[in-house]
C-alpha cells in the first residue's frame, strides 16, 4: 500500500491542467479551460477542465472528476496505478506503507490462490491441446461446436481428464498445497483423499479485469441428468460471484470504444460472439444482475443492450436486477433472440454482421419493455392495470438524477401515452413514489446513526409542508444545506475564527454530535474521516477528499465542490455595495448555515415534544413537556430572528 505521506506529496503536485492536457486539447476560456471531451463524441467542445478547483466535467455527457479519476477512467488504470503514473511522472519515490497483519494475510492467500489459478488454467490447457484424452474427447467436442484454434487459445480453454486425480497428483508434485487446491474448488478430500473436482470436463477459465485467472467453469459434455452442467469456483478471496463478468478482461477497449456493453448469458455466448468479431460482450453467468456488476459496466459505458433468448428462465433473473441499473443511469436495451436460439447458436447461424443488424434493430427499451410485458399480462383487468401503472412509475422514479431529468420526462411522457393516461397523473403518481423513496433513505440513513430515534420522513420532517412540489422543494434545500455545510469545513475550516481557534474547530465544536445534524450519511462520513484528520494534525483540504481512494466520496467530493460558486442558499447577496462572494463572507457562511441545520433539529424536536404531549401524562410530566416546548419555541424563535427570512418562507 502507498503511504500517506507519499499520497500527499503526489497530490502537491498535480496539476490537472497538464495531466488531462497531455490527452485533451485544452483551450483557456476565462478561469477555465475547454476542449472536446475524450469520453463522448462531440463536434463543439463541452469539456471544462477547472485548475482551481482540479476538476473536469463534460457539460455534455456529464462526467465529472478530478485528475485521478480522470486517469482511471480514460486510461483504465485502479486507484494505486494511477497514483503510481503521477508519481513515476512527478518523480516522487514510493513509500509503501505496512499492512496490518489480516490484511496481509488475506493478501498472501490471494497471491497464492492468483499462483495456483495460473497453474491450473495452464496444465488444464496442455491437456486439452496436447493429451490424447484432451484431443480425443476435450478438443474434438469443442471442434464441433464451432470454435477455431485461435479462439481455444485466446479463451485459454482447458480439458480434465477424467482419471480420479491426475490434476490434484500434478499440483502437490509442483508443491502446491492441499489447503489452497481446495479453497480454489479445483480439488475436493474424499474418504481423506484428493479428488479431482471438474474430471471429464471443458474449462473455462474466468479472468478478471487485468487478465488474472480467478476461478473456472467446468462444462460437462454429454449431457448426464445427475451431474450439474456447470461446476463453478466456489467464493473465496479472489473469486466473488458478484462482482465478476465472464470477458471483461477481453471485452474493455471494444466495450469502451463501441459504447456499448453487450451483455449475454453464458460463456459460450460470449466465445461464439468474439469469434464472430463482436468483442463488446461480457456474460453474467444468468443470474440477476448485481450493483457491483453494473457499476463495472458504467465504468466503461452508460450503454448496457442485453442479449437474451427469448422463452429462457434467465430473462427474468436479468431483469430483477435492472430497476438498480436505472439508478446507477444507465441506459438499458433489451434484445430477444427468437426461436430457441441463443446468441452463440444464433450469431453461427447468421453470421456476425446480420446478428450486428438484428441487434441494432430488435433493441427493445427496458422500461417500455417491460410495460408492454406487463399490459399483455393484464389484458383487459382493470385491477391488473392499475397494478402496472403503479409499477412503471415505480421503476421510472428510480431515474433520479438530476442530470436524467428530462430522460425522466420523456418516459413519463411515452409510457402515459401507452397507457392512454394523462401524463400528468403518471407524473404526480412518480413524484409520489420519489418522495416515498427519499423518506425511506433518510429513515434508514437516521436509524443507522446513533441518534436514530430521530422520527423523519414524511410525518416526522419537523417542518410542516403540505404540497407535494414544496415538500420536495424542501428535501432539496436540506441537502443542499447539508453540503453546504460540508462545503464550508473543506473550503475554509483551516481559516482563523478568532484568535485562538480556526474554522474546523468552531464547526466541530458547535456541533458535537452531527449525526443530530445531518441525514446524509457519506456526508457524515466526510465529516468523520476530517475530524479523524484534523485530531492527527494532519490539515485536511478538498484536495485529501477529491483525491480519496473511496470513489463514492471523491465523487462526492467532485459533486460538493461543482462548477457554478453559487452562494449557498441563505445567502445575503450584498454585501458593503458589491456583490459578495462566499470567500470574503465565510463566517457568516458557516453561522448560517449551521443555524439552519440547528432550526432544523429544534423543529424535529418539537414535533416529537408536541407528539408526547398528545399522549396521557401525570401533571408534573405535563408541565415537563410543556416547559420543552416553550424552551423549544424559544431557541426557535432565537435562531428565526438571526435568519432573517432568507430560508425558510
Ligand atoms: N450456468 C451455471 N450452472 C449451470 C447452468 C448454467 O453456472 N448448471 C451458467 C454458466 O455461466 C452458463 C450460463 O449459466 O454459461 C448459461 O447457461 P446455459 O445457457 O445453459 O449454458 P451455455 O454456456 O450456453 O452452454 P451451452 O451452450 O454449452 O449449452
Ligand atoms: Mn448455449
Amino acid at each position: 500500500m502507498i503511504s500517506q505521506q507519499t499520497i500527499q506529496q503526489i497530490l502537491s503536485r498535480i496539476d490537472i491542467i497538464e495531466i488531462v492536457g497531455s490527452f485533451v486539447r485544452l483551450k483557456k476560456r476565462g478561469t477555465n479551460y475547454l476542449g472536446l471531451c475524450p469520453f463522448h463524441n462531440e463536434k463543439s467542445p463541452s469539456f471544462t477542465v477547472s485548475p482551481v478547483k482540479e476538476i473536469y466535467k463534460c457539460f455534455g455527457c456529464g462526467r465529472s472528476g478530478n485528475t485521478i479519476s480522470f486517469l482511471m477512467e480514460h486510461e483504465k488504470y485502479s486507484y494505486a496505478e494511477a497514483l503510481r503514473w503521477l508519481a513515476a511522472k512527478y518523480n516522487v519515490e514510493i513509500e509503501e506503507k505496512e499492512l496490518s497483519p489480516e490484511l496481509r494475510q488475506q493478501q498472501q492467500v490471494a497471491d497464492s490462490l492468483y499462483i495456483l489459478n495460473a497453474f491450473a488454467q495452464k496444465w488444464f490447457h496442455d491437456i486439452l491441446l496436447s493429451s490424447e484424452e484432451g484431443q480425443d474427447i476435450g478438443l474434438s467436442y469443442l471442434r464441433e461446436r464451432g470454435f477455431n484454434d485461435d479462439t481455444i487459445r485466446k479463451f485459454q480453454l482447458g480439458y480434465s481428464p477424467e482419471s480420479r486425480d491426475a490434476f490434484a497428483k500434478a499440483a502437490l508434485t509442483a508443491q502446491y498445497n492441499l489447503e489452497y487446491l481446495q479453497k480454489s474448488g479445483l480439488v475436493v478430500v474424499r474418504d481423506e483423499r484428493p479428488v479431482d473436482n471438474y474430471r471429464g470436463r471443458i474449462i473455462f477459465p474466468i479472468h478478471n479485469q487485468t487478465g488474472k485467472t480467478i476461478g473456472f467453469g467446468a462444462r460437462i459434455i454429454k449431457s448426464n441428468d445427475r451431474a450439474p452442467k456447470y461446476i463453478n469456483t466456489p467464493e473465496n478471496e479472489i473469486y466473488v460471484k458478484s462482482k465478476i463478468l465472464y470477458g471483461s478482461w477481453l471485452a474493455r477497449q471494444a466495450i469502451d470504444k463501441q459504447d456499448e456493453c453487450l451483455l449475454v448469458e453464458g460463456y459460450t455466448d460470449v466465445i461464439s460472439l468474439h469469434q464472430a468479431g463482436v468483442e463488446n460482450v461480457v456474460a453474467s453467468g444468468g443470474t440477476s444482475l448485481t450493483v457491483d456488476q453494473l457499476r463495472l459496466i458504467k465504468k466503461y459505458t452508460n450503454h448496457l443492450t442485453i442479449i437474451y433468448d427469448g422463452d429462457g428462465a434467465g430473462i427474468k433473473a436479468a431483469l430483477r436486477g435492472l430497476d438498480m441499473a436505472l439508478e446507477e443511469s444507465l441506459d438499458v436495451k433489451l434484445v430477444l433472440i427468437p426461436d430457441k436460439e441463443d446468441p452463440d447458436s444464433y450469431v453461427r447461424k447468421v453470421g456476425a454482421a446480420a446478428f450486428r443488424e438484428f441487434v441494432a434493430a430488435a433493441k427493445k427499451d427496458f422500461i417500455l419493455f417491460q410495460l408492454e410485458v406487463a399490459l399483455k399480462d393484464a389484458a383487459g383487468d382493470t385491477n391488473k392495470r392499475a397494478e402496472v401503472v403503479g409499477q412503471v412509475a415505480e421503476t421510472i422514479a428510480r431515474i433520479n438524477k438530476a442530470e436524467d431529468f428530462t430522460k425522466r420526462q420523456d418516459y413519463i411522457r411515452q409510457c402515459a401515452e401507452i397507457l392512454r393516461i394523462e401524463e400528468a397523473g403518471l407524473h404526480a403518481l412518480v413524484n409520489k413514489f420519489v418522495r416515498e423513496r427519499i423518506a425511506k433513505q433518510e429513515s434508514k440513513a437516521a436509524a443507522a446513526s446513533p441518534a436514530g430515534e430521530m422520527p423523519i420522513g414524511e410525518e416526522g420532517m419537523g417542518i410542516p409542508v403540505p404540497g407535494e412540489e414544496e415538500s420536495l422543494n424542501l428535501l432539496f434545500k436540506h441537502e443542499q444545506n447539508e453540503r453546504g455545510m460540508i462545503r464550508s469545513l473543506l473550503d475554509f475550516g483551516l481559516r482563523p475564527w478568532d484568535e485562538n481557534s480556526s474554522v474546523a474547530e468552531y464547526i466541530l465544536s458547535e456541533s458535537a454530535d452531527f449525526y443530530d445534524l445531518i441525514d446524509n450519511r457519506r456526508l457524515i462520513k466526510i465529516l468523520d474521516i476530517y475530524k479523524a484528520w484534523y485530531e492527527e494534525g494532519l490539515e485536511p483540504t478538498v484536495k485529501n477528499f477529491l483525491y480519496h481512494e473511496d470513489q463514492e466520496l471523491s465523487t462526492l467530493a467532485v459533486s460538493i465542490m461543482d462548477f457554478n460558486d453559487e452562494l449557498s442558499p441563505n445567502w445575503k447577496e450584498h454585501f458593503e455595495g458589491k456583490i459578495a462572494t462566499r470567500d470574503d463572507l465565510y463566517k457568516e457562511d458557516v453561522i448560517s448555515t449551521l443555524r439552519y441545520l440547528k432550526l432544523r433539529k429544534i423543529k424535529r424536536l418539537m414535533e416529537e415534544n408536541q407528539q408526547d404531549l398528545s399522549r396521557p401524562h401525570t401533571e408534573e410530566e405535563q408541565m415537563v413537556l410543556l416547559q420543552t416546548h416553550l424552551h423549544l419555541k424559544q431557541l426557535e424563535k432565537d435562531l428565526l430572528l438571526h435568519l432573517g427570512t432568507v430560508i425558510v418562507k
